[in-house]
Parts: structure tokens; C-alpha cells; sequence
């Protein structure tokens, strides 16, 4: 992870979260125990809580504790009880900055309204679904604290949505699995960032990929990119792998379960388990049986068998381990400089969700083509005039 390497050497330097406690509610993994490690360099007191309970790995949560000295309560496959009490854990630090991915944290902090409220100057936001939460938060005139939406940086939601979770998903679906995806009927379910991401490495992998979309820009999108168009009900009937991506709830729902091909794999790469609704598919199987670890089977009526993998959980984080470090360095680059940018700045600011500062962004873009060994041209003095100049044309 070069740019979080390039932007620790300096908060080493200048420990610019000298003093602030950071409550940090993300996925447990080997790159959130380098963000950790940064924040910790450059001065801040870290604790983490999972921010799902199927993603942690359990190894990084020791390091954390017995090499690192930084707290991180979790364990793999919590109950929810104990994802919460983990989060009210980390709360009793009376944080300075909280850093959540899904908003479970920042929505708790408000329900609970306690004495860690008041400690808390500001937040920063991972996801595309908590960053709808915190919206919504904010519209409704309940959010207390300035949030920055670090999943809405480009240097974010184009490689880490798009990229990281095109291809964790993938592997998620073939490490649970272990099927030739070449020649199966892939149904991906949203078109967004995430969905695009699916598509394009399932294609890349001989799928014919169908999509499903609601919004008429995303489905003409999706068309044009080449791939077929569908309801769920439609590509139900021919899809021998479904990956729901919409952030939205009942995708794929009691309505299609008859529709369903015999022997197809559910699987969701969305933030919550809500999009494959489980719990219907549990009232209408005759039988169900844990398969392989991750996979569970369902027989539905007329002896028809489906495949759940990870319960419905992101089956990237769950059955796989989750994006890479290429595109979390990016992911926690923004997180970084968004901490301290808040660690700076949030006293002035009102409780709304804001955008990544744009500097922010660009940095870490350059950084990023400087690890890589990229390098870009840069306009001449003739090519800034032209573009401020409105009165040229032909
Ligand atoms: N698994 C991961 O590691 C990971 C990483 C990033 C984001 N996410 C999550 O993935 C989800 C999608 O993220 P995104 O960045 O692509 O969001 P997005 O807003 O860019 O895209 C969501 C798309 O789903 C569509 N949609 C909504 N309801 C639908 C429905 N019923 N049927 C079909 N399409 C529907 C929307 O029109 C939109 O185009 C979110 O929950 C996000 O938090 C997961």
C-alpha cells in the first residue's frame, strides 16, 4: 500500500492527529491494520470494531492487540449482539473522529444520544449505503456532527467499488464455489459502481452477463456496455449465478423464488444482507443444509435445490478476502487525509455530509500514478489560455 506508506512518513513527521481519538468501525482486515497503523503514526489512539459480522479475520485482530498494542474488538462470525456491544465499546473512548463503513456506528452514536456524543467533532463514511444513511440523517435534521463522504471521492468509488469489489466478488463466488464461470448465465443485479464492477469480471470470465437495473440511465448504460437487459423475474428463469448490488433491500424476493433456474447460486456483494431475502427463502424451503462452510442449500418446492453463499452477507469479505490492497490504498489514503482534515477543520463546520476536499482527491491520485510509475503530461501555458478563453472557436 504505497500511498499509505507516502502519507504515514509524513504523519510520522507531523503527527498531525496528535491527541485525537479515533473509534473506527470497518472491516477487519490486513489493509485496515495499515490504515490503523498510520493513524497511530501520526498520533492518534485507535479502536476498531467490525463493521460486518462475517468479515473479520481473526489473525489480523490478534496482531492488532499482542504486536501493535491497538485494541480491536471483533471476532469472526459475531453474533449481533456482540457487533453491537463492540460498537458501544469503542464509543466509551469518547472519541474525537469516528470512521464507519455502513453508518451502524454513527446511527448507534445518535439512537443512543450518551456522553460520547459531545466528544465527538466529526466522521468519515466508507460506503455507498452509509453514505445514503447519513443523508438521510441530515434531511431529517437529526445528524450532530459533519460527516465526509469518503466512498463519493473518486479516487474511491471508481477503483475500490468498481474494480476491488468486481473482482473480490468474483473470486468470493468461485473460492465458495469453485465453478467455471465460463458459459454460465450471470445475473447482476444494480448497475452502479459495484454492479459495473461484476459485470465486466464476470464477462471478463466468459459469463454471459445479464443486468437489472431500476433507474433508465443505469439500464440504457448497461446496454450499451454491451450486456443484456432484464427484469430479476426474466433472467431468473435462465441465471445460474445471481450477484445482487443495489444497496436496496428484497432484490430477489419470495415472488422469484419459483422462477429460480434448479441449482442456482445467490450470492450479494451490497453493503447489508437484505437484498436476497433470506428469511422468505428459509419459509418457503422444504429443507435446508450447510454445505462447504459458506455454502448453504435450500430445497424449495417440486425438490428444486439453491445455493446461498454466506448467508447473503458480501460474499467478497465473507467467502473471500475482500478487495485488495492496490485499491484500499486509495479507499484509506482518503480516509487518512479526511481524519485529519476533520481533526483540523470540524469545529467550523455545520452537521451535513461533505464531499472529500477535491485537493484531497487529486493528491492521492498522483501519488498513486507516482507508485505506480505513471506519469501524465501536464498542459502547456498555451493549452491553459485556450481552455479559460471562451471567444476562440473555428
Ligand atoms: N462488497 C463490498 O466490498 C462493497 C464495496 C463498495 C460498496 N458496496 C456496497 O454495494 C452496494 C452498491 O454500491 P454502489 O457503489 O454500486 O452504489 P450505486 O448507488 O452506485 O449503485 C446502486 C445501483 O443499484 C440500483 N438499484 C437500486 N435498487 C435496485 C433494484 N431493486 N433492482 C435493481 N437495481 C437497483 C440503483 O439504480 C443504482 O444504479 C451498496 O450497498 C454499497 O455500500 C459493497
Amino acid at each position: 500500500m504505497p500511498v499509505l506508506g507516502l502519507i504515514r512518513d509524513v504523519y510520522k513527521e507531523r503527527e498531525p492527529l496528535r491527541g485525537v481519538t479515533v473509534a473506527a468501525c470497518l472491516h477487519i482486515t490486513t489493509e485496515t491494520a495499515n490504515l490503523a497503523l498510520l493513524l497511530k503514526a501520526g498520533g492518534a489512539r485507535v479502536h476498531l470494531c467490525a463493521s460486518n459480522p462475517l468479515s473479520t479475520q481473526d489473525d489480523v485482530v490478534a496482531a492488532l492487540w499482542s504486536e501493535y498494542g491497538i485494541p480491536a474488538y471483533a471476532y469472526h462470525g459475531e453474533s449481533d449482539e456482540d457487533y453491537y456491544r463492540a460498537i458501544d465499546r469503542v464509543l466509551q473512548e469518547k472519541p474525537g473522529v469516528v470512521m464507519d463503513d455502513g453508518a451502524d456506528l454513527i446511527s448507534r452514536l445518535h439512537k443512543k444520544a450518551g456522553t460520547s456524543l459531545g466528544s465527538v467533532l466529526g466522521g468519515t463514511e466508507e460506503t455507498s449505503t452509509g453514505v445514503l444513511r447519513l443523508r438521510n440523517m441530515a434531511e431529517h435534521g437529526v445528524l450532530r456532527f459533519p460527516v465526509i463522504a469518503v466512498n463519493d471521492a473518486y479516487t474511491k468509488h471508481l477503483f475500490d467499488n468498481r474494480y476491488g469489489t468486481g473482482q473480490s466478488a468474483m473470486d468470493g463466488v468461485i473460492r465458495a464455489t469453485n465453478l467455471l464461470i465460463a458459459g454460465k448465465v450471470v445475473l447482476v443485479a444494480g448497475y452502479g459502481w459495484v454492479g459495473r464492477g461484476i459485470a465486466a469480471r464476470a464477462r471478463g470470465l466468459g459469463a454471459r452477463v445479464i443486468v437489472s437495473e431500476v433507474h433508465p440511465v443505469r439500464a440504457l448504460e448497461a446496454a450499451m456496455d454491451g450486456f443484456e437487459v432484464a427484469t430479476v423475474a426474466n433472467a431468473a428463469r435462465v441465471a445460474d449465478i445471481i450477484i445482487t448490488a443495489t444497496g436496496n433491500t428484497s432484490v430477489v424476493r419470495k415472488e422469484h423464488f419459483a422462477l429460480l433456474k434448479k441449482g442456482v447460486i445467490l450470492a450479494n456483494a451490497g453493503h447489508f444482507d437484505v437484498e436476497i431475502d433470506v428469511a422468505a427463502l428459509r419459509k418457503v424451503a422444504t429443507r435446508a443444509r450447510v454445505l462447504r462452510g459458506v455454502i448453504e442449500e435450500f430445497v424449495l418446492p417440486r425438490r428444486k435445490k439453491v445455493y446461498l453463499l454466506t448467508g447473503g452477507r458480501l460474499v467478497n469479505l465473507s467467502a473471500a478476502e475482500g478487495h485488495p490492497p492496490d485499491v484500499m490504498d486509495m479507499s484509506f489514503a482518503n480516509q487518512a487525509l479526511s481524519v485529519a482534515h476533520l481533526a483540523k477543520n470540524a469545529r467550523r463546520l455545520d452537521p451535513r455530509v461533505y464531499p472529500v476536499p477535491p485537493e484531497i482527491d487529486l493528491h492521492i491520485a498522483t501519488l498513486k500514478l507516482r507508485a505506480m510509475g505513471l506519469k501524465t503530461d501536464e498542459l502547456t501555458s498555451e493549452q491553459e489560455a485556450y481552455l479559460k478563453e471562451w471567444r476562440l472557436g473555428t
